[in-house]
C-alpha cells in the first residue's frame, strides 16, 4: 500500500490557497517544536463568513497537504463552523495520514484556531474603541 493517499499527493503537489492576504483580519502562526515546521494562516472574514483564506507552510509534505485541505474546508464557511474543524476531519478528508504524520494535521487545526482567535481579539478591540 502506498504510504500516502492520492489526495495527500495531489494537495502536496498542487496546494490550494497558498500565499498571503494583505488585508487579512485574522492571522495565526503555529509551529511544532519537535520537527521545526511552521504554518501561517491568513483569514479574510466578512459578516462572520470566511471569504478568503491563504496559508504559508514551511514544513513537510503532510503539513502542506493538511493546510491546503483545511483551507478548502473552511473557505466560505461561517466562523462558528470553522472553529469546529478538527485535525481528524482534515486527515479523513485527505483519505488518511500515516500515524506518525498525524501531528502535521494538528498544525493545520491549530493554525486556523489561532487565526480565528486573532480575528476575535481584533473585533473585540473594535467594539471597545
Ligand atoms: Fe512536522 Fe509534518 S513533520 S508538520
Amino acid at each position: 500500500m502506498a504510504l500516502y493517499s492520492e489526495k495527500v499527493m495531489d494537495h502536496f503537489r498542487n496546494p490550494r490557497n497558498v500565499g498571503v492576504i494583505e488585508d487579512a483580519n485574522g492571522i495565526g502562526e503555529v509551529g511544532n517544536a519537535k520537527c521545526g515546521d511552521i504554518m501561517k494562516m491568513y483569514l479574510k472574514i466578512e459578516d462572520d463568513i470566511i471569504k478568503d483564506v491563504k496559508f504559508e507552510t514551511f514544513g513537510c509534505g503532510s503539513a502542506i497537504a493538511s493546510s491546503s485541505m483545511a483551507t478548502e474546508m473552511i473557505k466560505g464557511q461561517p466562523v462558528a463552523e470553522a472553529e469546529k474543524l478538527t485535525n481528524k476531519a482534515v486527515a479523513e478528508a485527505l483519505d488518511g495520514l500515516p500515524d506518525y504524520k498525524m501531528h502535521c494535521s494538528v498544525l493545520a487545526e491549530e493554525a486556523i484556531k489561532s487565526a480565528l482567535e486573532d480575528y476575535r481579539k481584533r473585533s473585540e478591540n473594535k467594539t471597545e474603541n
